[in-house]
């Protein structure tokens, strides 16, 4: 069969690797892709906003299958749009998209089916905001309740800073909403959950545990991850049945209630305290980098895995996973979160013997002319599986530092809570 593959992370490049060692496949198409997909498919440059010029390409290379890797476009509706064509694809529609796309909304399906998460008031006025100071404890995180790349977020340790983050929301900093959700802060530890899920079940999918601030001891703005790790030791059997039954299955027994079944990846973001689950955040969709620590541990094809899920049989899938453990390091341009360069020239990758237990993912890389340039703000995850997570890590330092690219930084404390000095 042929598939397309949307997006040109280090996730989809984990997920178009892990599709080329299916024996299902033939041909694969990645839109866009990036430098890494272009060895193992065929990259096509097209928006993936541009659903109508996805269509076009999906006809032309007699595509069977589509998956959708990042948020906008499920949320924008690819899902709803392709089916309509009568084209297949893994993923949430657009209604389902919600729980990532709307703060509000998930908060909302929270509440009326008494899922564990932050106390929270949705605001759309300064008078709102003025209530939830009165009886909320410091600190408050203030959150953009529309998609906002990972920028609409702020905890704030003052009230003022919850006035003055709030009115900029209000007045339209970011496009997707001006709708205010505030919260009180959860003290814990994070970590990860996924399932992969049909129209009739659910299968557990990995864990893990992202990286979110750009320089070591976790400090500095926050960034789409610097690293990962997997499986997160912090989610223990009994945690586990926990999440499933306050979490997992409300939320999507309600989404059937409101017939728009969820399918597709869904990230569960977990606070723990005590042991206990709290729902920090939904993502409709694999994590980057967490996909990339989560798919060198899966054992079974992953394609069709895919199939049955898109044809709702997930019940008869035994999906197996490797006892190793997978780390992951993001090599960033200088720069990243903020301002940097691009067509920068990474020239010792081919120099690399990687052997079978490492590999490197591309993320924000393109080729000119047989030259390897960086195209984005993360650029390659470095990435090894193994028995133990020390020994993984030196790993993958060793190579990054073989590597030694001159524009790039890294953090070399990738998978402190689980390494003891
Ligand atoms: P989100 O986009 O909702 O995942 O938020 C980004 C990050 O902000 C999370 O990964 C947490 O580190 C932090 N965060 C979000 N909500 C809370 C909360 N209620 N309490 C503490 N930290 C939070
Ligand atoms: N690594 C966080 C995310 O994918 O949202």
């Amino acid at each position: 069969m042929n598939i397309a593959l949307i997006g040109s992370g280090g996730r989809e490049h984990a997920l178009c690797k892990k599709i080329y060692e299916s024996k299902l496949v033939e041909k694969i198409i990645c839109i866009p892709g990036n430098a890494g997909t272009s060895k193992i498919a065929t990259n096509i440059d097209v928006d993936i906003l541009n659903f109508k010029k996805i269509l076009k390409h999906i006809k032309i290379h007699k595509v069977n299958l589509v998956i959708v890797g990042p948020e906008e476009p499920l949320v924008k509706g690819i899902v709803d749009f392709l089916r309509k064509n009568k084209i297949k694809v893994f993923g949430p529609n657009k209604y389902a998209s919600r729980l990532e796309g709307s703060k509000a909304f998930m908060k909302m399906i929270c509440a009326k089916n008494k899922i564990p998460t932050a106390m929270f008031k949705i605001c759309h006025k300064k008078e709102q905001v003025n209530k939830f100071l009165n009886y909320c404890n410091l600190p408050i995180v203030v959150k953009a309740d529309g998609l906002a790349a990972g920028k609409g977020v702020t905890i704030c340790k003052t009230k003022k800073d919850v006035i003055k983050i709030s009115s900029e929301i209000f007045k339209g900093k970011f496009k997707s909403s001006k709708t205010v959700v505030l919260e009180e802060f959860l003290d814990g530890e994070e970590a990860s959950y996924f399932v992969i899920v049909d129209k009739n079940n659910f299968k557990f999918f990995g864990t893990a545990q992202d990286h979110k601030r750009v320089f070591e001891d976790d400090k500095g703005p926050n960034t789409g991850g610097m690293g990962a790790y997997s499986p997160a030791p912090l989610i223990i059997k009994s945690l586990e049945q926990k999440i499933i039954s306050k979490i997992v299955k409300p939320t999507l027994k309600a989404l059937k209630r409101r017939n728009n079944p969820y399918t597709g990846f869904l990230y569960v973001g977990l606070m723990i305290k005590k042991n206990e689950p709290y729902l920090i955040e939904y993502n409709i969709r694999m994590g980057d980098p967490e996909c990339q620590v989560i798919i060198p541990r899966l054992k079974t094809d992953i394609v069709k895995i895919f199939q049955n899920a898109v044809a709702n049989k997930l019940i008869n899938t035994n999906i197996q996973w490797k006892k190793e453990k997978c780390m992951t390091i993001v090599l960033c341009t200088k720069g990243y979160p903020g301002k940097y360069k691009k067509n920068l020239k990474i020239k010792n990758l081919q120099k690399i013997n990687l052997s079978k237990n490492d590999f490197i993912y591309h993320a924000g890389t393109k080729y000119l002319n047989n030259v390897l340039l960086n195209n984005g703000g993360r650029v390659l995850n470095i990435t090894s599986i193994g028995n133990n997570f020390k020994n993984i890590r030196s790993k993958i330092l060793f190579y990054i530092k073989k590597i030694n690219w001159k524009y790039g930084f890294y953090r070399q404390d990738i998978g402190w809570k689980v390494i003891k000095k």
